[in-house]
């Protein structure tokens, strides 16, 4: 029997039970237990190599090396790695990732992170500076989301769902001391990011998921009715992960102030595009501060602000709402404490290459950016939707989603993968996005994605006995109905990243 026959049989038989201590159960099972691992360590063993691919290549090091190693042979053994990874994101063949890449603008960066590689913002005093680049980053972020004269703050974070964290923590610590809630909700459509769920985990708040209209967008009426005494806050996307759609936030919005309670809108993908697209003429529907509604924002700086890997802003209005995302400690043997995030020592380097990315590019620079951006988005929609055995998911503007019904579209982006491309697995329904970054508007690149998306379509067609890398293990999830099973593999294969 199958791994899926045995689990869909168990299943069946419990059909009206699948709680996690059913679930619990099942995998006490020896049987069921042994299937499902013989299965899952296939599967693992399939993507080690591709996960390990330096095994036997270079020095492995298990424990420390007795002597250090000199500088030189280092960074040249991590440039040769380095070198090896670079080609791929360079040249526009990754979904996202890298949001912008180009050599001078990593080199300016690189320069401003030399600079400042030993400050620690948690010692404002030790080095002022830090303070000044997050607070101008916080107020250059506000400034172009609306938040001039609305009395709009916020911190800098180490990124997205680090933001989403904070303010899920400051609606939760604020709803449970002022409105007396036990289990604080967020209320959020089911396509808002996963760092929503992190955020419920993380502080025991209650996850109400609303399903999504056909278009992929927010169902605002049902959204209204998930709404209970015990929300703490809605929150709405623009765009989404998946699908690269705006909620309808405004809408939403609306419905959360009249009943009382915050909305928080994820900008991580679109705070630093959709202020410049609406500019550049684009009908960009509200979703930030000038809509009254709207309490909180989240908008990454290290993907369309164009600074390095590992900032993020997180904004709020007004400052009582910004002090419940804070961590004060007056008893402490260690002295007075307090940092505003969750971490306590941070890179200060960080922060100054966001702020130097910020006041290098300026208004024009991000306009420009935009308008390649979306102008590329657009072509690569026109291309995808011209392919017949594909279609594009709801109305997006530079976050392309396509599903198939007449092709494994896990298939195609296996044969993507072969091809180059490293595009992202969605789920429910199954598809594939390529989120399009500055990587794209390169020459030739959107018409290199187009020509190797149709041979790929055409491939899987010719070869319909072929399995694939990814294919397997997305066929094999939405096979699976108990999700706790799905989530053991994932679990094995985070234990596999850090084997050495
Ligand atoms: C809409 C949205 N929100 C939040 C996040 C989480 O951001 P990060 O990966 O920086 O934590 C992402 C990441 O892609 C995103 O697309």
């Amino acid at each position: 029997m199958t791994l899926r026959g045995s689990v869909e049989r168990l299943a069946a038989r419990l059909r009206s039970n699948t709680t996690g201590a059913v679930e619990r159960g099942l995998k006490a099972v020896p049987f069921v237990r042994e299937r499902i691992d013989r299965e899952e360590d296939k599967l693992i063993a399939q993507l080690e190599r591709s996960v390990k691919p330096y095994r036997g290549r270079t020095d492995t090091y298990a424990r420390l090396p007795h002597g250090g190693r000199d500088h030189e042979e280092v960074l040249h053994e991590m440039a040769e790695l380095a070198a090896l990874e670079e080609s791929r994101w360079r040249d526009g063949l990754v979904s996202g990732a890298v949001y912008h890449g180009d050599a001078e603008h990593i080199d300016f960066l690189n320069r401003v992170y030399a600079l400042h590689s030993q400050v620690n913002p948690l010692h404002a005093d030790l080095w002022p500076s830090a303070s000044k680049y997050e607070a101008e980053i916080v107020a250059m972020t506000a400034a172009m989301l609306g938040g001039e004269g609305r009395d709009v703050c916020g911190t800098v974070t180490s990124g997205g769902t680090e933001s989403i964290l904070l303010a899920m923590k400051a609606y939760r610590d604020r709803a449970r001391i002022e409105r007396r809630i036990r289990r604080p909700e967020i209320v959020a459509p089911a396509t808002a990011h996963v760092a929503f769920d992190k955020a419920a985990q993380c502080f025991a708040m209650r996850m109400v998921r609303v399903p999504v209209d056909p278009d992929f967008r927010a169902d605002v009426a049902a959204t209204a009715e998930a709404i209970t005494p015990n929300t703490a806050v809605v929150v709405g996307s623009a765009p989404t992960f998946p699908h690269g759609v705006i909620d309808p936030i405004e809408r939403l919005s609306e419905v959360a102030r009249r009943r009382g309670v915050g909305f928080h809108t994820d900008a991580c993908l679109g705070g630093f595009v959709l202020p410049w697209a609406r500019d550049l003429g684009y009908d960009v529907p509200g979703f930030d501060f000038h809509l009254p509604g709207v309490t909180s924002m989240s908008a990454d700086t290290h993907k369309y602000g164009y600074a390095s890997r590992g900032t993020s802003v997180v904004l709020y209005r007004g400052a009582e709402l910004r002090r419940w995302q804070y961590f004060t400690a007056t008893e402490w043997p260690g002295g007075l404490y307090f940092s505003p995030t969750l971490a306590g020592s941070r890179p200060g380097a960080l922060s100054a290459a966001c702020w130097a990315a910020m006041v290098v590019t300026g208004v024009e620079g991000y306009r420009e950016a935009t308008r390649r951006i979306l102008e590329t988005g657009a072509e690569i929609r026109r291309g995808v939707e011209q392919i017949p055995e594909l279609r594009v998911l709801g109305d997006p503007l530079w976050i392309v989603a396509f599903a198939s019904d007449r092709v494994d579209v896990y298939r195609v982006m296996d044969r993507m993968s072969a091809l180059g491309w490293n595009l992202n697995g969605l789920q429910k329904p199954p598809a594939v996005h390529l989120c399009v970054t500055l990587r794209h508007t390169q020459p030739d690149v959107a018409e290199r994605f187009l020509s190797d998306l149709r041979d790929a379509v055409a491939y899987v067609q010719a070869h319909p006995g072929e399995k694939g890398t990814m294919a397997p293990v997305y066929g094999l999830a939405a096979r699976i109905p108990l999700r706790g099973f799905v989530g053991d593999l994932l679990k094995k294969y985070i234990d596999l990243l850090y084997r050495v």
